[in-house]
């Protein structure tokens, strides 16, 4: 497929890297191509500036968020969930029943860390942006994890899960499909139905958060035991 990320943080960076070796085309979307090619320093948690990983990865393209999209048959979208739609909304047009993968938090570092959400628990960041955009078909998927979990389940020493929700039955099982190719088991993959479910997925983030804050690392995933 041809897949355009927007987004050049980690998260961006991971599903690139792991969906090129899928041999998917990958196109990376940015605010300033030149800019963000000349940034060197890491980023809040020490990862690397996109530019290492191109470098190492030439196949994949830069372009601006407006360009990205063009030819895209799927659009992941992996920016700060502050300006998930305005991001979306200044991308290139994008055609009607197109699958998005939402993979963003609603959060607030406004009070610095550990964030808050700046959603209600009436809504999601995912519902809002599926309001924003009803031509389009939004499925939540990723943001329950590290990116290194993301692209990598098998890291963790026992099986984990992950979950997937979106109103269109296609595009879950669009995304299912790619997420099983990138090693997640049936068994794994949690579908949860239409998009309303993403409260849930997104709202778990504190309790992440505090996680990782007890544990000292993000190499930890949520599991439903039975
Ligand atoms: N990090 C993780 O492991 C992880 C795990 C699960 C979910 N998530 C969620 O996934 C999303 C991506 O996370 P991330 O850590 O990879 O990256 P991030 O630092 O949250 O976001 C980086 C991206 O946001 C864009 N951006 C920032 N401010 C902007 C603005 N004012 N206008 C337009 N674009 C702006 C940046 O554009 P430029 O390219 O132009 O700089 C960049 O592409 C977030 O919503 C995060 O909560 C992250």
């Amino acid at each position: 497929m041809n897949i355009t990320i927007l987004g050049t943080g980690s998260v961006g960076q991971a599903l690139a890297k792991k969906l090129l070796t899928l041999d998917n085309n990958i196109t990376i979307g940015t605010r300033d191509v030149e800019a963000t090619l000349t940034k060197t320093e890491l980023d809040g948690f020490g990862n690397p500036p996109i530019s290492k990983m191109l470098t190492e990865n030439p196949k994949i393209q830069l372009r601006s968020f407006k360009d990205s999209v063009a030819g895209a048959d799927l659009v992941i979208l992996a920016v700060s969930g502050r300006v998930a739609i305005d991001v979306l909304a200044s991308s290139g047009e994008l055609p009607a029943g197109m699958t998005i993968i939402d993979t963003t938090n609603p959060l607030d570092f406004s009070n610095g860390f550990p964030p808050s959400l700046f959603t209600e628990s009436t809504t999601s960041l995912a519902e809002q942006i599926q309001e924003k955009f009803p031509h389009l078909n939004i499925v939540k998927c990723f943001n329950t994890m590290s990116n290194a979990i993301m692209i990598n389940p098998q890291i963790l020493d026992e099986s984990s899960n992950i979950f997937v929700a979106g109103n269109d039955e296609k595009s879950r099982d669009l995304v299912k499909s790619l997420i099983f190719e990138m090693g997640w088991s049936v068994g794994e993959i949690v579908d949860l139905g239409d998009i309303t479910a993403a409260r849930g997925l997104e709202m778990i983030m504190p309790l992440w958060l505090r996680i990782f804050q007890s544990r000292g690392d993000a190499n930890f995933n949520f599991k439903i035991a039975e």
